[in-house]
């Protein structure tokens, strides 16, 4: 192993560079060269591929964003593109390929090796904590600690305002960011994409929540079944004559800022596991964390299952609920 290749793709999320850093610095200290890749595999496409120098990894273990770019590159699932991608990999002699990103990501990396004889390791990095094989996912942390201190400031002005606030937070296909959000903020409901929603139990859970004070915050997935929270308001206004009922959707804040100390330390890990993996001479597999220990799972595994959250988890949600 001399060479590796990096790219960050898919959506961003706090904790990239600490990730890149490690990765980084993992492989300089065994000799081994990394190409950073910009913007995904639509850099690797277009040939846009650095060396990486200590300089390029300094001081950006705090930064939130990617320092290498990233994309959701169309061309890249056609194999015209790939071929491009794979000409640009073995002109740059590399050895290794660390893909940090999503399950859409991964999926990327499993059908690249199906076409080039190229060790890949995936390291999950996405603010939707939705990968198997995982306790959390890079940028899960932060993204939940945006959303908290966002809801915590909502609350200021529903309950000053006796308002009910549907206030609608990311996860396309998975109700990781909105449940614990939720728990971490006293909402008085929480609706997610792996329940279904059911509008009659809602208006009820809002007036009840809401007796004395007439003020209360639902949390909404984006992915949820029954809308985002702009259509789930227009779904219970007619039940809730003379309520207040606002909409606040976060959007990409969620992405953004400082990583958390977890997100820091996470990242660190698994960036310098993905390096361990390359130089034992494993390949296609995801880098996760159980606790203290790193785990592997292999790429497919973690593409065609889903991370849930715990029956238990959901049951206690429900009964926090006021009756
Ligand atoms: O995958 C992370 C995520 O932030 C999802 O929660 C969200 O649905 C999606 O990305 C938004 O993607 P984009 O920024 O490309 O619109």
């Amino acid at each position: 192993m001399r060479k590796i290749a990096l790219i960050t793709s898919g959506g961003d999320a706090p904790g990239m560079n600490a990730c890149v850093r490690a990765v980084v610095k993992t492989a300089k200290s065994h000799n081994i060269e990394v190409i950073g890749i910009e913007d995904g595999y639509q850099g690797m496409i277009e040939g846009r591929g650095r060396e990486m120098t200590y300089n390029d990894v300094n001081n950006i273990i705090q930064l939130g964003g990617t320092i290498l770019g990233t994309a959701r590159s169309e061309e890249f699932r056609t194999p015209e593109g790939r071929q491009k991608a794979i000409a640009n990999l073995k002109k740059w002699q590399v050895d290794g390929l660390v893909v940090i990103g999503g399950d859409g990501s991964f999926a990327g990396a499993q059908t690249l090796s199906r076409e080039i004889d190229l060790p890949i390791i995936g390291v999950p990095g996405t603010i939707d904590n939705d990968i198997f094989g995982t306790d959390h996912t890079i940028g899960y942390d932060t993204a939940l600690n945006t959303v908290v201190s966002a809801v915590d400031k909502i609350r200021d002005t529903a309950s000053s305002h006796h308002r009910i606030f549907f206030v609608e937070v990311m996860g396309r296909d998975a109700g990781f960011i909105a449940l614990n959000s939720g728990i971490a903020s006293g909402a008085d409901d929480v609706l997610i994409p792996e329940e279904w929603t059911d509008i009659d139990a809602l208006v009820n859970t809002i007036k009840e929540s809401s007796k004395g004070r007439r003020s209360s915050i639902i949390i909404v997935s984006e992915g949820d079944d029954a809308g985002g929270a702009k259509e789930i308001m227009t779904k219970v206004k007619p039940f809730l004559d003379g309520y207040d009922l606002r909409c606040s959707i976060l959007g990409h804040i969620q992405r953004g800022g400082s990583p958390s100390v977890l997100d820091r330390i996470l990242a660190t890990r698994m960036g310098y596991e993905a390096v361990n993996c390359l130089i034992r001479g494993e390949s296609g597999y995801m880098i996760g964390a159980k606790g203290e220990e790193m785990v592997k799972i292999s790429l497919e595994r973690s593409i065609k299952e889903h991370a849930k959250p715990t029956p238990d988890k959901l049951e206690m949600m429900h009964r926090l609920k006021t009756r």
